[in-house]
């Protein structure tokens, strides 16, 4: 009798095994049934092994399959055993992110609205609420509004030029990603909140603490959560798990909400994104049928995503162009004449139409976000069976695409020496001579970074207003070139951004 359980039971073990593993292997021969060229899989961890090994950065392993698909249009790759569309032809980018969005309008990420009520966010919202909150919130950012925005920028900039006064009386070398962190997320505070943030004048500022918090994932805990919701949304909804910790919930639910509330009472306008909010709320709404209602909870997660997408993203733009500064002195003194030549115009203040007239400036700042993508990849998940372009292939609905934005921008074929910072790639001759779809930063289509003009702004005035005072150089703790940190989703510099700033003397002036 024992036996025969025993042998019952090794029978069913055995029989699950094959099951299991026949799936798998089904899995990993995914690309060859589609008749998709793929790159062949060495490893059950999939095509990236090598970055969740941390033997290798994303960058490092996006230019690498890029380079193996050569001559392709696109490929097939894996992450650990989920088949994703790796793009190679900027044409097929174009019609996947563009012309047929329809198809490809999610980013196939899964939140537990009622556990989690930060996450519902136009970045992580999908279907019909996202577009009704993409629709809303895009006003927010047009020129017009960042202008009313500007005197908040430079109050901030003030604060930063006043540190790193300090900071280079002592005659230590920065790391200006830190010091660039902490300049954005006070301009984030204070534009997106309402609130002065006063990371650079105080160590412990609560709103520093909670950046770096929302941006370090590498508690076992969010490394969890991170994987559950990647590897098995069904999992991750049935456990209900939050991508959010109670404390910086509790934390953004109650500034926001104080916010609105000294609004009401003392009837302030500042013309800041909290006021802007704050009308989505209050007009009386005529829903249409894409319309959403926003209540406090859903406001709250857009001032949340303005603030978790926003700082960091530029914070590392400008640490990555003053880290080029101070390699290149013939570009930094450039740069600094054409900021004398638009100071000397408008009365020696940074205006925000001199900012836009600054092309030198553009030019700089293109080229960083070319050589250093922050966001090196990105996803699209389609919503409805798609034909590949030119082919027989159809993709069913929930297929995932890999959009590698660093391979594009470090592509030979694209941008001729690509190692090399040359803000010349960006006249106006060389950008119209250039494919379409191959410098995409900000990604693109309906579904692009919303935030891009306001990132431009407070990166310009970041970049200037360190300039404007301060000459920058290499030192000792300099890491050139620059290395990726190993295990890291963004392009995070490996040792951080070391450079040494100086009072400008009167030569340099
Ligand atoms: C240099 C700075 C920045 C870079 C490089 C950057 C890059 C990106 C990229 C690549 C995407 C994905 C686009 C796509 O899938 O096509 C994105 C999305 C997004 N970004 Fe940015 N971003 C920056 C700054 C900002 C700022 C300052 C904000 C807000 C204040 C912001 C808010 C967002 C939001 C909300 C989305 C999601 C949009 C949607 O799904 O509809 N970003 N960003």
């Amino acid at each position: 009798m024992f036996f025969q359980i025993a042998i019952n039971l090794g029978l069913v073990l055995v029989g699950v095994a094959a099951i299991v593993y026949m799936l798998i292997r089904r899995q990993f021969t995914y690309w060859e049934r589609k008749g998709v060229p793929y790159i062949k899989l060495e490893s059950y961890l999939g095509t990236y092994a090598d970055v969740i090994n941390k033997k290798k950065s994303v960058p490092e392993m996006l230019k690498e399959l890029f380079g193996k698909l050569k001559g392709e249009r696109f490929g097939g790759v894996w992450e650990i055993l989920s088949p994703r569309l790796f793009l190679v032809d900027p044409d097929v980018l174009r019609d996947i992110m563009v012309k047929n969005f329809d198809s490809w309008t999610s980013r196939g990420m899964t939140f537990n609205p009622e556990v989690d009520p930060l996450s519902q966010h136009v970045a992580m919202l999908d279907g019909k609420m996202w577009k009704g909150v993409r629709t809303k919130l895009t006003p927010t950012f047009t020129s017009a509004r960042l202008k009313h925005m500007h005197y908040l920028l430079l109050e901030c900039a003030k604060d930063l030029e006043k540190y790193l006064d300090s900071l280079a009386q002592k005659n230590e070398p920065i790391e200006a990603r830190e010091v660039s962190a902490k300049f954005t997320t006070d301009v984030i505070g204070s534009c997106v909140f309402g609130i002065q943030m006063n990371s650079l004048s105080d160590e412990d500022a609560a709103f520093r603490k909670m950046g770096r918090k929302i941006t370090d994932s590498s508690s076992f805990w969010s490394r969890f959560t991170l994987l559950v919701q990647a590897s098995s949304p069904w999992l991750f909804k049935k456990l209900k798990l939050s991508l959010t910790s109670p404390d910086v919930e509790e934390f953004f639910l109650r500034i926001t909400r104080e916010a609105f509330e000294y609004r009401e009472k003392n009837n302030v306008q500042r013309h800041d994104f909290i006021d802007l909010l704050r009308n989505l709320k209050n007009t009386d709404q005529k829903l249409g049928e894409d319309d959403v209602v926003f209540d406090d909870k859903l406001l709250t997660a857009q001032a949340y995503v303005f603030f978790g997408a926003g700082f960091e993203t530029s914070s590392t733009t400008i640490g990555y162009a003053l880290h080029e500064l101070a390699v290149h002195q013939d570009i930094q003194e450039r740069l600094r004449k054409e900021l004398r030549e638009m100071q000397a115009a408008n009365k020696g203040e940074i205006t925000w139409d001199g900012l836009q007239g600054m092309k030198y400036l553009d030019k700089v700042f293109q080229e960083t976000l070319r050589k250093y993508p922050v966001i090196p990849q990105i996803e699209r998940v389609s919503v409805k069976p798609y034909q590949l372009p030119g082919t027989n292939v159809v993709l069913p609905a929930g297929s995932k695409c890999l959009i590698p934005i660093y391979a594009f921008h470090h592509n030979p074929e694209f941008f001729p020496d690509p190692e090399k910072f040359d803000p010349e790639r960006f006249t106006e001759e060389a950008k119209a001579e250039r494919r379409p779809y191959t410098f995409i930063p900000f990604g693109g289509g309906p579904r692009n970074c919303i935030g891009s003009r306001f990132a431009e702004q407070q990166s310009k005035i970041g970049i200037v207003k360190v300039l404007d005072k301060f000459k920058l150089s290499l030192c000792d703790k300099s890491q050139n070139p620059l290395r990726y940190k190993l295990g890291a989703r963004f392009l995070y510099p490996e040792r951080g951004v070391w450079i040494k700033v100086t009072h400008l003397g009167a030569n340099d002036k």
